[in-house]
């Protein structure tokens, strides 16, 4: 009995001081940062409905400058918007910071099999992304430039439609529907358009307007009973995920029944022909020379070495299914704040136009044209940069000791870019900052680091130029 008794505050006293610890963590190590609460940390300021995560770095970030940290539970983060350390933290010391900030409540990357591009680390990141890669070259983006022109008609269809008689619209709910169908149309096994008639579109919406903030508050403050409540999570959707389950299990049967479909078809003699979209282009996808990059990164995970060149169904699910959580808000938000800038700076719209007009002359726009649209190239940069989609997603784990700046960084310990903060600093961007000025000149190492994906070298999407229009 008396030792029971003992062992009671010892283990309180125990689980304090750890969490103590931690929640001092910067302080300990003269790293200035706001500090929250011990247990949780900054949790309840960063998981606010009504203020995003994103404007409360800038906060801080304006308080603090540009190096400091914070802690989410047993979550240690050093948040930087300094250019030379993001530069390291991206390019140059990528072998240092080979995985991304997750919370404990997303799985282990090392041993999830459905581990996707967005979640991976080291060698098998490397994998998924060699094999994925091909899906995004010009080749195969040509293919579905139809099925993305499609669907932008029937976008357009649908504006003028509901804007008849001087309507006014929300642009964010077509912007919405013309990105989930062509998701759908390009990475779901959908054979037309479904715009403003497809069930799924509340379900991905829901998942980004969920408020469970108690998912990533378990995971960063109880790690150890993460992976319980995960396996509880994703087979009891009353526990907060039902909007991802119901999403995830939609990509199983669109995976699923493809496989079944090439199956039949190989037995009925019918030849595969071209791949339609990305779920055939993954069925088919092989990467080139697995080995070679395991074998120049030989201080990855030694756990994940990987030889399988094609990608698993579980892999392809994952693959899908992150390509519609990754492309769907961000890309409709992207359209949404570049059509207010052009509704607001009506000269830029006006000089956009001509380019488009004299640039693509016929009614078809074809993919070859697509490049020749520098001006338009800028509008989207510019527009990207005052207005930085999926920043959270800029942040990296650290996998090995190392320095960043002066700042010694341990295993384990995320670092966040606040990129808000980032791309209207004065000092990079000029006085003229926060001004929509699609002219200028000064996308150099910004542009490349975060639209190159930061991990190795990418192919970049977006040229680093901008162009003199
Ligand atoms: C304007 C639209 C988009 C924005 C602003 C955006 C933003 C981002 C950002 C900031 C990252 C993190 C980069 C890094 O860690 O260095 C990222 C990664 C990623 N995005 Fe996007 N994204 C957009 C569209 C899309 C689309 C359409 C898809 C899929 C079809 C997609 C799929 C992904 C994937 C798979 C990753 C992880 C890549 C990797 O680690 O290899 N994104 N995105």
């Amino acid at each position: 009995m008396s030792i029971i008794l003992l062992a009671i505050p010892t283990i309180f006293i125990g689980f304090l001081s750890y969490y103590l610890w931690i929640w001092t963590y910067w302080r300990r190590r003269g790293i200035t940062g706001p500090l929250g609460y011990p247990l949780v940390g900054v949790f309840p300021q960063t998981l606010k409905s009504e203020y995003p995560q994103y404007l409360q770095l800038k906060d801080w970030t304006k308080e603090y400058g540009s190096v400091y940290g914070i802690t989410e539970g047993t979550i240690k983060t050093l948040i930087v918007s300094d250019i030379d350390i993001v530069h390291q933290l991206f390019v140059k010391q990528y072998d240092n910071f080979y995985g991304r900030k997750l919370n404990p409540i997303q799985g282990d990357p090392e041993k999830d099999p459905r581990t996707n591009l967005f979640s991976a680390q080291g060698f098998r990141w490397k994998r998924l992304r060699a094999i994925s890669s091909p899906t995004f070259s010009n080749n195969s983006l040509r293919k579905i430039n139809l099925t993305v022109e499609d669907s932008a008609l029937e976008l357009l269809r649908h504006i003028e439609e509901q804007t008849a008689g001087g309507k006014q619209i929300d642009m964010l709910k077509f912007y919405q529907e013309f990105t989930m169908d062509v998701i759908g149309r390009i990475a779901m096994g959908q054979t037309d358009s479904q715009m403003f008639k497809n069930p799924l579109i509340n379900y991905v919406k829901a998942i980004f307007s969920d408020n469970r903030k108690h998912i990533p508050l378990i995971g960063g403050v109880f790690p150890i009973f993460a992976q319980f409540f995960r396996f509880f999570m994703l087979k009891l959707p009353f526990l907060g995920a039902a909007n991802f389950i119901h999403v995830n299990q939609t990509m199983v049967n669109a995976v699923n029944n493809r496989i079944a479909q090439r199956e039949k078809d190989a037995e009925n003699g019918i030849d595969i022909g071209e791949p339609q979209d990305f779920i055939d282009l993954f069925l088919d996808a092989r990467a080139d020379d697995v080995h070679h990059f395991g074998e120049t990164n030989g201080d990855f995970s030694k756990s994940s070495s990987y030889s399988n060149r094609q990608l698993t169904t579980s892999e392809i699910v994952g693959q899908c299914t992150v390509f519609l959580i990754a492309g769907f808000d961000t890309t409709a938000l992207s359209l949404s704040y570049s059509t207010f800038l052009l509704a607001t700076h009506p000269e830029i719209q006006k000089k956009l136009q001509e380019e488009v007009d004299r640039e693509c002359p016929d009614p078809e726009i074809s993919f070859d044209q697509l490049s020749k649209l520098k001006y338009l190239e800028c509008v989207m940069k510019e527009t990207l940069r005052l207005y930085p989609l999926g920043t959270l997603a800029n942040s990296r784990r650290c996998m090995r000791a190392t320095k960043l700046g002066n700042i010694e960084v341990e295993p384990g310990t995320m670092v966040q870019v606040d990129t808000w903060s980032l791309h209207t600093d004065k000092k990079i961007w000029g006085d003229d900052a926060n001004e929509f000025r699609p002219e200028r000149r000064r996308y150099t190492l910004i542009v490349i680091i975060m639209f190159r994906n930061g991990r190795v070298s990418s192919t970049n999407p977006i040229s680093s130029k901008a162009v003199d229009t």
